[in-house]
């Protein structure tokens, strides 16, 4: 396997061997009991027995016996005592404990789980200890995951292309057959749990024909399978359906929420598919969004339309994620009150309370649609009655598409730590997203992947930080950012000599880097439409898919005020709407979200907007420029596979760097007519 296929399960050999002596006496011996019928368990020993040969090429003594989830690494009579009193403890099923001894005699290491699934967490836990080389005594650590809903989000397709996949085809499907005989999906699946990731919808939200069928007897068989894969590491399958299936299937003529035969149809479905997978996890619906199918067409809402899949799947504990991105993609330009962005609050926060408990809404971060700067969605944490869940985009689609460098833990975490107010102070999005806030029956975290079958899964070797800072992130949202990209960084590249300190470095620094030479202060949507790479200023502007930042020579921005705009301000909590509306009180950096303004307004930093514009993008490029020379100063501390592939995609963001730069810069000079303070020079 190459470097960048094992990504951070790092199978490389210790170069201390001294160490590797001393840690003899403890990682010889594994003793563990588990519930024989849980396959989570055989996993757990397993990932346990391979991480340790592959550091040091031990081969640990193994013991299996029948009993709760529990391994003592090293001296088992020695952890006699601790095993006893944790024996004592009850932890959440997906909860763990590592402990281990203090004295270098008789070494040992207790890790004991909730559930099969906990051990597995704890296993992964000390194979990060052993691959970050971090010391193994003494340790007294106790985790349980804040969010029960873990999730990853494919956008795969049966004919083997990925929805904004750019990181190679799908590991999931060719030609409309499962590649099940390929090990990928399971080292995928391995990946996942490592972080902590606990469900997984296996097929894209824009489900096509082929993938309608995923729920018929032509594909059911092949679906248990992946889900007895996923299974194996404690994730939970799902599907994404068509709300038309009853139809596009042939078998009825409406799809009709309220239609007794649409509803025995899908009851029908459910007992079908649970015959097959008893622990399949539910459905994941995109309706009436982007000219998909839903209950619209019938005169429906949305709450009819996610009870009746509900009700279909509640006998069987199954959960329905209903997608908000639910929008009108037809505006008019003329019309200034229309926005985009009002749609998902203005259609569901008025159904409040109608949705089953086993409805869970998942809500796009910001209100448009996964641009580099959003607002907070106001509808996240908007509705006390109704189960919801935030959804990221792990794949860069709007972020420099894996071939810049582009941290977005960084972005994640000011999602996750905004303040809504909408209970008072402290209402973080990540107390509403683990179900703190509202006692939500069901929530969490969904990430769209950004893998494929790239032989190092993310096309660019640093987004791989990206899937392994969302697990992280959705585990513990109180991770920092700082701590999410050294621990990966230290997995990945060793935590020896500089490259771990570097590639954390340029980590931390590359949201705010890409913000700088892309589309300013909150307005996106600067990009080549459809495409939604590189530079095109007024490509959406002008497109019938009207997505505005209205720039022309007097100014540029959406009013989104409720005094003089779109209203939108009005979505938000009184704090968060008096600081948006407000000229004065609105951050720099969501300005032209929130506001249409003259080039010359004066932002808190002191600077205008055009100068605030020049300024950036000259030092965006400059910063990528720097990348690229302390890149090389390290062509001898990393393999030449991944230094290679790092070195040539720094060059593509240059170019890409500098095309924005020059793009946008001749674009406002031109619009606005004034110049660059600092006479540099513009196009
Ligand atoms: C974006 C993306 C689409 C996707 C959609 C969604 O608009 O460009 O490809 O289908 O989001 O989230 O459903």
């Amino acid at each position: 396997k190459s470097r960048g296929y094992q990504a951070w399960l790092t199978e490389e050999r210790w170069k201390n061997t001294a160490r590797i002596e001393t840690v003899r006496p403890l990682l010889g011996v594994v003793s563990a009991s588990v519930n024989p019928e849980q396959a989570v368990g055989a996993a757990a020993i397993e990932e346990m027995v391979n991480g340790i040969t592959s550091f040091t090429g031990i081969h640990p003594d193994v013991t299996v016996t029948s009993g709760p989830a529990l391994m003592v690494i090293g001296a088992k009579e020695k952890a006699e005592s601790v095993v006893q009193e944790l024996n004592m403890y009850t932890l959440k099923e997906e909860g763990y404990v590592i402990r281990s001894s203090r004295g270098q005699s008789s070494p040992f290491v207790v890790l004991f789980g909730g559930s099969e699934k906990g051990l597995l967490y704890a296993v992964f836990h000390f194979l990060r200890l052993l691959g970050t080389e971090a010391e193994l005594e003494n340790l007294n650590i106790a985790q349980t995951p804040r969010n029960a809903l873990r999730m990853i989000n494919q956008w795969d397709n049966m004919d083997g292309s990925v929805e904004r996949g750019y990181s190679g085809g799908s590991i999931f499907y060719r030609e409309n057959r499962v590649l099940l005989e390929s090990s990928r999906i399971r080292d995928y699946a391995r990946l996942l749990a490592s972080v902590g990731i606990n469900a997984i919808a296996v097929n894209n939200v824009n489900v096509h024909h082929e993938e309608t069928r995923l729920i018929t007897d032509a594909y059911l068989p092949d679906v248990a399978k992946l889900a007895d894969l996923f299974g194996r590491y404690g994730i939970r399958l799902f599907l994404s359906v068509n709300y038309a299936a009853p139809m596009e299937l042939g078998d009825l003529s409406t799809a009709d929420p309220l239609d007794e035969g649409v509803q025995q149809w899908w009851r029908d479905k459910a007992s079908e598919i649970y015959r097959r997978i008893p622990d399949f996890g539910g459905f994941l619906v995109k309706a009436d969004s982007e000219n998909r199918p839903g209950p619209f067409t019938y005169g429906r809402d949305h709450a009819d339309g996610a009870n009746m899949l509900a009700d279909a799947l509640a006998h069987w504990g199954g959960l329905v994620l209903w997608r908000c991105f639910v929008y009108d993609c037809h505006q008019d330009w003329r019309d200034r009150q229309m926005d985009r962005a009002r749609a998902a609050y203005d259609h569901f926060r008025p159904l409040d309370g109608r949705f089953r408990d086993n409805v869970i809404l998942q809500i796009k971060n910001g209100p448009m649609d996964f641009q580099v700067r959003e607002p907070v969605s106001p509808l996240f944490g908007a509705m006390e009655h109704t189960n919801q869940m935030m959804e990221f985009q792990i794949a860069q689609e709007y972020t420099g598409q894996q071939r810049d460098v582009c941290f977005l833990v960084s972005q994640w975490k000011q999602a996750m730590d905004f303040d809504t107010c909408l209970k008072g102070p402290g209402s973080t999005v990540k107390r509403i997203a683990s179900g703190e806030l509202h006692s939500y029956r069901y929530s969490g975290v969904t990430g769209v992947s950004n893998i494929g079958d790239d032989d190092n899964w993310t096309g660019h070797p640093l987004a791989q930080a990206n899937l392994y800072g969302f697990g992280r992130l959705a585990w513990d949202p109180d991770l920092t950012a700082e701590e999410i990209a050294s621990e990966w960084s230290k997995l990945t590249f060793t935590s020896e000599g500089r490259v771990a300190a570097m590639v954390t470095e340029l980590l931390l620094e590359s949201y705010s880097v890409y913000e700088s030479y892309t589309a300013p202060l909150g307005v996106g949507w600067m990009v080549q439409p459809h495409y939604h790479y590189a530079v095109d200023v007024d490509g959406y502007e002008y497109s019938k898919w009207g997505t505005y930042h209205f720039a022309d020579c007097y100014g540029i921005g959406v009013d989104r005020t409720i005094s003089t705009g779109t209203g939108y301000t009005s979505q938000y909590a009184p704090v968060n709407r008096e600081r948006y509306e407000s000229l004065e009180k609105c951050p720099d950096e969501l300005v032209l979200f929130f506001h249409h303004v003259p080039y010359t307004h004066v932002l808190h930093s002191g600077k205008t907007v055009i100068q605030h514009i020049y300024d950036t993008h000259f030092e965006g490029v400059e910063r990528v420029e720097a990348w690229v020379h302390r890149w090389q100063e390290l062509k001898n501390e990393v393999d030449s596979e991944r230094y290679e592939q790092i070195a040539e995609r720094l060059g593509w963001q240059e170019n890409n760097a500098k095309q924005w730069r020059d793009v946008i810069n001749t674009y406002f000079y031109r619009k606005s007519g004034i110049s660059d303070a600092r006479g540099r020079r513009i196009y």
